[in-house]
């Protein structure tokens, strides 16, 4: 059977830039290349790379053109390598869009290569999906064998030595995370349907889990104490300073913007206007150091990308030229106002009275455009 992507070619060129967003394997397969040729530290059993070049993948080396990926403290990449070298797994929480699954796929990659064996944790999540399934019509002619078994990603993991990432995971019922309790201490998992050295799978070298968990959500309380104690957590904050928040936003939304096929990105003093009105908004304060209004909404970094990014396409495709304050005020709403609608009126308020007391051009043009908020 032809595969879909063969199917959606159907006589056409195959087009890899035209994947929406390719994995980090495929996106940096470059970097890997290098670091592994340079490689000349000592690997732990079953990995790609040595610490010292899996921390280099993700925060970056100037020497071998290898970008900074992950920005935040350089020794929570160091802890998080060496829970991964260990028979616990690596346990990230944080706020929403503090980019906990980016630095796990990273980690992944870094240590296995591939990032791609996922679990997506949540209310509807089985057993079936971290685990194993059958296929049902081999199942019924042949009986369980190695033949009808459908492996999941964490049975794959085990079994070829490699990262297996469970995302979300204080989204699944209590009784399903607890699935990995044996896999994280025996190693082991065994599969009562099949007989013999078949129905138990050891986890080769390599094999280890992380997981990501949302404090906003849901806590990381629900999950057993059991569990916990097989994990060691790392908590993924925001980014701490302005400048650096300004310089990954204006980075990811001109590489977003670059796929998009837009020519003209918006200008770096209208990022600063939309980095600072999110960081004013998600922590309540003004750079000043004021108390103001909080939106209940979450105003992320990962938000703040994706609208600096809307506010490219705005300007680009409906008007040529490079996205304005004014975009960007056409764009908050629909990530400020979600599910409380008084948030609708909090940005009304932030646009009124606090965008006037900033100085310069785009916030003198982000309160003139204050009525394009819509409602
Ligand atoms: N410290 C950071 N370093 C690099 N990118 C960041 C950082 N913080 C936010 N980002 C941006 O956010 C995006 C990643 O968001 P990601 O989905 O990984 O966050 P998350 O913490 O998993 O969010 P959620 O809790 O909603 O699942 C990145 O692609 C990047 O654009
Ligand atoms: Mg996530």
């Amino acid at each position: 059977m032809r595969s879909f992507a063969a199917r959606a070619r159907k006589g056409g060129d195959v087009n890899t830039d035209a994947i929406q967003r390719p994995p980090p394997e495929i996106r940096y397969a470059d970097q890997l290349a290098r670091l592994r040729d340079s490689d000349r530290h000592e690997r732990p059993p079953g990995w790609a790379l040595s610490l010292d070049a899996a921390r280099r993948f993700v925060v970056g080396d100037d020497a071998l053109s290898v970008s900074r990926k992950f920005v935040g403290d350089p020794s929570l990449i160091d802890r998080a390598l060496v829970t991964l070298a260990t028979s616990r797994g690596l346990m990230l929480v944080g706020e929403p869009g503090t980019a906990k699954s980016l630095l796990s796929e990273l980690l992944a990659v870094a240590v296995s290569g591939s990032s791609t064996l996922t679990i997506q944790g949540g209310a509807a999540t089985t057993e079936d999906q971290i685990k194993y399934s059958w296929n049902y019509a081999l199942l019924v002619s042949e009986g369980p064998s190695t033949r009808s078994l459908v492996p999941a990603p964490l049975l794959r993991g085990m079994a070829e030595g490699r990262i297996v990432r469970f995302e979300e995971i204080t989204r699944c019922p209590l009784e399903v995370q607890d699935c990995l309790l044996s896999p994280l201490s025996d190693r082991a998992l065994t599969v009562p349907e099949l007989t013999g050295s078949d129905g138990l799978v050891f986890a080769r070298e390599g094999f280890n889990v992380i997981a990501t968990a949302n404090t906003r959500d849901r806590g990381v309380n629900e999950m057993s104490a059991a569990l916990k104690r097989r994990f060691n957590f790392e908590t993924v904050f925001p980014i701490a300073d302005l400048a650096t928040e300004l310089d990954l936003v204006e980075a990811e939304a001109r590489s977003l913007l670059e796929r998009s096929g837009v020519r003209t990105p918006p200008r770096r003093d209208v990022l600063e206007v939309l980095v600072t009105t999110f960081r004013e908004l998600r922590s309540g304060t003004t750079e000043r150091g004021d108390a103001m209004d909080r939106l209940s909404s979450v105003m992320s970094t990962a938000e703040a990308v994706s609208v600096a990014h809307a506010v490219g396409l705005r300007g680009w495709f409906l008007r040529g030229g490079a996205g304005s304050a004014a975009d960007l005020v056409a764009c908050l709403a629909g990530t400020a106002a979600k599910d409380d609608p008084e948030d609708l009126a909090r940005l009304r308020r932030y646009l009124e009275q606090q965008a006037p007391l900033h100085d310069g051009p785009q916030w003198k043009a982000l309160h003139e455009a204050r009525n394009l908020l819509p409602g």
